[in-house]
């Protein structure tokens, strides 16, 4: 059920621990993945290994953030690929500040990472999923976007707003047959952490230990959060739009 043969799916942030991991899940379930990412290289790499494993897929460097970007990514993905059919949003940034803390450009710079960018994706790759009949777009909130944290209001704020545009997305998009729902990880060992540990002068080692503090007893690997996104993205998922998928080994409970 978790199928996406003959799919094509866009993967922003797909050069990062959850966006290879996806992009890499997504073309084992029989997808055709764009590889988007700021880090042009990296987003190669993560594209030649799905081809080296049999798959398709294209890099693509751009900053999500940019609409002209966005828009010249929609068009390269529908000419190289075709359709698009899945949309994974989940390029994004942390910056471990309180308000006071916090500079004005920051917090711009947050929002304009983890929310404008899924905003710009949505308005340019809806049109084309609904003239197809429909898609499934999935993007990347936090469990701290449900519950809030510590030393990270723009990231808090930000990731909210991922949570309550995803509902608004399903509300407006359902009936262009077009699901949308966030995946919400808690810690996922990937390089977002040691950034935070260093962001708040803290060892990453000690970091990276408190991760653990929940009820599994481990923090998350980015294979098991992709695993979600597939099953959202696939028609294994096809009664769910709106929701808020935790994966959080249990820390929200
Ligand atoms: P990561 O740092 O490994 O990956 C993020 C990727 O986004 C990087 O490859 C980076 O180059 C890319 N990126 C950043 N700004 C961009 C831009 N303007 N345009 C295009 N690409 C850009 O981090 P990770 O953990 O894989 O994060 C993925 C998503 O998961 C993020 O939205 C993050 O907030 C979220 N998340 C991560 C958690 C964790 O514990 N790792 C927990 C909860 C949510």
């Amino acid at each position: 059920m978790n199928d996406l043969t003959g799919k094509t799916a866009i993967v922003t942030g797909g050069a990062g621990g959850i966006g290879s991991a996806t992009a890499r899940a997504f073309a084992a379930a029989g997808a055709q993945v764009a590889v988007v990412d700021l880090d042009g290289e990296a987003a190669q790499a993560v594209a030649d290994a799905i081809v080296a494993d049999g798959g398709r897929a294209l890099a693509i460097e751009a900053d999500v953030s940019d609409e002209a970007a966005v828009t010249a990514l929609v068009d390269r993905v529908q000419v190289e690929l075709g359709g698009i059919d899945v949309l994974f949003n989940n390029a994004g940034i942390i910056r471990r500040t309180t308000a006071t803390e916090l500079d004005a450009d920051t917090w711009d710079l947050v929002m304009a990472v983890n929310v404008r960018s899924i905003f710009l994706l949505c308005k340019y790759v809806v049109p084309v999923m609904a003239a197809a009949g429909g898609g499934s777009i999935v993007n990347t909130g936090s469990g701290w976007g449900l519950k809030g944290g510590g030393r990270a209001l723009s990231y808090c704020a930000s990731k909210g707003a991922v949570v309550n545009m995803t509902r608004a997305l399903a509300i407006d998009h359902g009936p262009q047959g077009i699901r949308v729902n966030s995946i919400n990880p808690g810690d996922v060992d990937t390089g977002m952490l040691p950034d935070e540990a260093r962001q708040l002068g803290q060892d990453p080692a000690e970091f990276l230990a408190e991760s653990v503090d929940r009820p599994l007893g481990r923090m998350g690997q980015p294979e098991e959060i992709a695993a979600a996104v597939v099953w959202l993205a696939s028609d294994a998922a096809s009664y769910v739009t709106g929701a808020a998928l935790v994966a959080d080994g249990g820390g929200i409970a």
